[in-house]
């Protein structure tokens, strides 16, 4: 049977005290809505909706062109009229799982086995056990332990109050009993709320069979109200990231002390130190050795390559057995070779650093296109940016740059050429010759230093 999937996301969040929806506030660098999207996925469902309703249009922005079904619900009657809402884009007959936009580490396996008890009841929910559940709806089992109504606190009898099992809020609901079960619906209640829970009252009016999943991970089923317990989720989600690694065969430093935010795959014998951020795609080989603190977006670091402490790679490709920083920053589109050296303070953007080449200190290459065994001095800069438009450095294989040059681009440096320390370079060099553009040093006898005068 084909599945619809429901994912509610038209509250505003009030307690999030932000003028932006909920949904939307990022965990572990993608929002939170986004998690739930990515984990329907691997349902792998006919149709996936949000209702959305607070800020509509920004999330919908934010949303876009993912092949996700917008429904809003301007009004928020409660969860059953947000699931009502649905109905004109919904495919008759699937099935129906509603999840929460604002339940972000729902696991995947979890929803799989909602999903299989679900064909041989009409109704699965997922239950779980909470020490404080006050505020949740309630789990109501008759004497042989089946379940039989999920109470709202608001609802709720003192004697129901008492009861641990409570409601996630995610339901399963079977294609064939669907129209007939949320159209019986109605909002008689404490809220005067149209509630999708009670779907399990008719169900079990009607004699359909419910059951309830029970989730062993009381983490996954956490909901998020305000900032504090999105830090919270944020700290959950960062340490089974760092575990999934350490299993993976990563040495953490401090695995409270590492975030993760996107997908990390690690060779063997690969050391990250205290405080990285780690975020998208990110491969690491080998034997990679990663410093403290060193940011990593969506990059890839080969084997034996050392990236020490406080450097910044962005959308790069470093080489095997490279060394980087400390203090480096590796802009966008930048690939080094193997063996290369980026040392402190040398930013490097849109370039390749070739085989065995060294940027060891202070320098910006950008735009640039460097061969193999280059030695650029401490201090170069290519000057690549006209005011208008960007321009190319060429710098081929066994060049030398002296300290404190200028490269000012379009220019090629010619394989095997010497600039002079202190150069500003505006032509392009001949091979095997020493270039420089400075003036001729001269001293002056009896020059005399300004002093300031004595009274
Ligand atoms: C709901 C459940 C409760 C469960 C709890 C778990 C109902 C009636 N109650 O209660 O049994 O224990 O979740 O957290 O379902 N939403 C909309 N439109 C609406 C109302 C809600 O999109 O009209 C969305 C909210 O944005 C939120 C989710 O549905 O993402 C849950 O709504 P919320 O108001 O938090 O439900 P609770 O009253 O906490
Ligand atoms: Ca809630």
């Amino acid at each position: 049977m084909s599945l619809s999937v429901i994912i509610l996301a038209a509250g505003k969040g009030t307690r999030m005290k932000s003028a932006r929806p909920k949904v939307i506030h990022p965990l572990a660098g993608k929002p939170m809505l986004q998690h739930v999207v990515d984990t329907s996925r691997k349902l792998e469902p006919e149709q996936i909706l949000l209702v959305i309703g607070h800020e509509a249009g920004l999330v919908r922005d934010i949303m876009q062109d993912q092949d996700l079904l917008f429904v809003e619900q301007n009004e928020q009657l409660g969860t059953g009229h947000a699931v009502m809402q649905c109905n004109e884009q919904l495919t008759a007959g699937n099935d129906i799982l509603v999840l929460y936009g604002d339940v972000p580490l729902i696991s995947d396996l979890t929803l799989e086995e909602m999903i299989k008890q679900g064909q041989d009841n009409v109704v699965c929910l997922l239950s779980f056990y909470a020490a404080n559940p006050t505020g949740y709806g309630r789990i109501i089992r008759d004497d042989s332990n089946h379940v039989t109504a999920i109470v709202e606190d608001k609802d709720a009898s003192d004697k129901q109050r008492e009861i641990n099992e409570c409601n996630s809020g995610i339901i399963f609901i079977k294609g064939s009993e669907y129209q007939q079960l949320l159209a019986d619906i109605d909002n008689d209640n404490a809220q005067q709320e149209y509630y999708l829970t009670d779907v399990v009252k008719h169900a079990v009016t009607r004699s359909h069979p419910v059951t309830a999943v029970l989730s062993n991970d009381e983490q996954e089923v956490l909901g998020v109200n305000n900032q504090q317990q999105l830090a919270q989720l944020e700290h959950i989600y960062r340490l089974r990231r760092a575990e999934e690694l350490m299993r993976a065969g990563a040495k953490l430093a401090d695995p409270q002390r590492i975030d993760i935010r996107g997908n990390v795959r690690v060779g063997q014998d690969v050391s990250i130190d205290v405080n990285c951020v780690l975020e998208g795609e990110i491969e690491l080989g080998d034997g990679v050795e990663i410093g403290p603190n060193c940011v990593l977006i969506n990059s890839s670091v080969a084997s034996g390559s050392q990236v020490h402490a406080m450097s910044i790679i962005e959308n790069a490709e470093i080489g095997e057995r490279n060394s980087i920083g400390p203090f480096a920053r590796i802009r966008p589109d930048s690939i080094t070779l193997d063996n290369a050296r980026i040392g402190n303070f040398v930013e490097v953007k849109k370039s390749v650093i070739g085989q065995g080449s060294k940027v060891n200190h202070l320098s910006y290459i950008g735009d640039t296109e460097m061969g193999a065994d280059v030695n650029i001095g401490a201090g170069t800069i290519t000057c690549n940016y006209d005011g208008a438009y960007k321009h190319k450095t060429i710098i081929e294989d066994d060049v030398f740059v002296g300290s404190d040059s200028q490269l000012v681009a379009p220019v090629t440096i010619s394989k095997s050429s010497t600039i002079g320390a202190g150069s500003t370079i505006t032509k392009n060099t001949p091979e095997n010759q020493l270039s420089f553009s400075r003036a001729k040093q001269v001293s002056f006898k009896n020059w005399q230093r300004p002093r300031k005068k004595k009274d």
